[in-house]
């Protein structure tokens, strides 16, 4: 399973590509909104640090604005991924994008039907939204399983982009449900090597280096 980083903080990103584990980026605008910064040059900025994919979200919600917006947000660099609502209106841009090749993130996914017309429509990603489904009540997990069954069943080439992760744990399970790619808040990135035992074993063995006296150098 691939691994993007879910931020537009480019300082945290430089970190993240730098660990050479991370294949892309994903942003959206209330994350545009919390860096402060302009949303095109953040993306321009993201994109002269990787290759992989990173998602830029349209602003708009009707078809019309969204291809003019999308052309624009297109333009910025060759590995932009055009994000785009779970709409009809979102769908019929996702059409028309896949139809010139433009790759696609289609969001705000929450249900089984949803993540099927998507695919319909071409997307090159679905984000099903785990943490806002449990926020709800219901297993946001399922859902991955599901699409999974899904698209494999009926051989949709949609990628499944595990989205709204919130601990290590959504992280394993969407890994384990056959998700593509999860796309990880920084600081989950940075839990995924963490481990009570590992911190004390290493100072277990450290300290007992230290008593042999000797160097490996
Ligand atoms: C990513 O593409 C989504 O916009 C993001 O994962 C949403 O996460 P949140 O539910 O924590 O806002």
């Amino acid at each position: 399973m691939n691994i993007f980083i879910d931020t537009a903080d480019t300082s945290e990103l430089e970190k993240a590509f730098e660990t050479g584990l991370v294949e892309g980026c994903t942003t959206n605008p209330s994350l545009i909104a919390a860096s402060g910064r302009d949303f095109k040059e953040v993306i321009a900025e993201i994109c002269d640090m990787t290759d992989g994919p990173v998602s830029a979200e349209v602003a708009a919600t009707d078809y019309e604005t969204m291809m003019a917006e999308a052309m624009v947000l297109a333009e910025i660099a060759d590995n932009v991924v055009i994000k785009l609502p779970l709409t009809m209106d979102g769908l019929k841009a996702c059409q028309a994008l896949s139809s010139e090749e433009i790759q696609t993130n289609v969001t705000l996914c929450f249900s089984l039907a949803q993540a099927w017309m998507a695919a319909k429509a071409g997307a090159t990603y679905i984000s099903p939204f785990i943490g806002r489904l449990d926020d709800t009540g219901e297993n946001g997990m399922d859902l991955i399983h599901d699409i999974r069954a899904l698209y494999d069943v009926h051989g949709y080439e949609t990628e499944i982009l595990a989205a709204s992760i919130r601990s290590v744990d959504h992280v394993e399970q969407a890994a384990l449900a056959g998700a593509h790619v999860a796309t990880i808040p920084p600081k989950i990135f940075n839990d995924l090597l963490k481990h009570p035992l590992t911190d004390k074993g290493l100072a277990a063995f450290v300290a007992d280096w230290e008593k042999t006296g000797q160097s490996i150098l």
